[in-house]
């Protein structure tokens, strides 16, 4: 492919969104034609996917697997339509979230069958993994702590993963070391708590030894 493919990871209230929008800076000062994108979402099918996943908007639990399909559907849907034609395209794609927040949490959190979930996610890319796959690691609590504040004096309120017990957020996070550790050549693991210019500076050391 033409273009570099990188997916931001990591638990809740990791910084993944500032971090896109700061690479994103520094990469189109080098020059280079940059496509930010989200999962669930990036597409109209998949934002639809979204609501109905983060907020039950169909006004019913979904199950386990209700929930896997979906994710993995807006998945199959921002691979085909715009993050393929954009690698193609010779563009930088910057998605925050991927298969790994698949694995992380519906297989290490939910409890869900692992090799299932790589086959699925595997159907769903069409085997196109990220070239790099950056981890901003935080403590669950500090996590939780800005999204307080984020949310703070807005009508914005926890959605459905959010108000999943600690205990979950924690398997949420071993899970992610634990997909780091069987992929050490794609990941970069970043501390997430420190200064937001800290972590921008150690993202972009990781995309210029991976990627430039
Ligand atoms: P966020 O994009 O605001 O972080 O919200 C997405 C939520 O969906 C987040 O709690 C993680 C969760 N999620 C999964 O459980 N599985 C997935 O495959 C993806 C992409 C996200």
């Amino acid at each position: 492919m033409p273009g570099k493919f990188i997916t931001f990871e990591g638990p809740e209230g990791s910084g993944k969104s500032t971090q896109i929008r700061l690479l994103q800076e520094t990469l189109e000062a080098r020059g280079l034609n940059v496509f930010c994108t989200r999962e669930p979402g990036g597409t109209a099918t998949g934002e639809q996917i979204r609501n109905l996943l983060q907020h039950d908007a169909a006004g019913e639990p979904l199950s386990d697997r209700a929930e896997l399909l979906l994710f993995t559907a807006s998945r199959a849907q921002l691979m085909d339509r715009v993050i393929l034609p954009a690698l193609e395209n010779g563009d930088w794609v910057l998605c925050d979230r991927f298969i790994d927040s698949t694995m992380a949490y519906q297989g290490f959190a939910r409890g869900m069958d692992i090799p299932t979930l790589d086959a699925i996610n595997d159907f769903a890319i069409g085997g196109h993994k990220p070239d790099l796959t950056v981890l901003l690691d935080l403590e669950i609590e500090a996590g939780f702590q800005r999204l307080e504040s984020r949310y703070a004096g807005t009508n914005e309120s926890h959605d459905r993963f959010e108000r999943e017990a600690r205990e979950f957020h924690h398997r949420v996070r071993e899970g992610y070391h634990r997909l780091a550790e069987r992929e050490p050549q794609r990941f970069s693991i970043i501390d997430a708590d420190r200064s937001i210019e800290a972590i921008a500076s150690e993202v972009w050391n990781a995309v210029q030894g991976a990627l430039l």
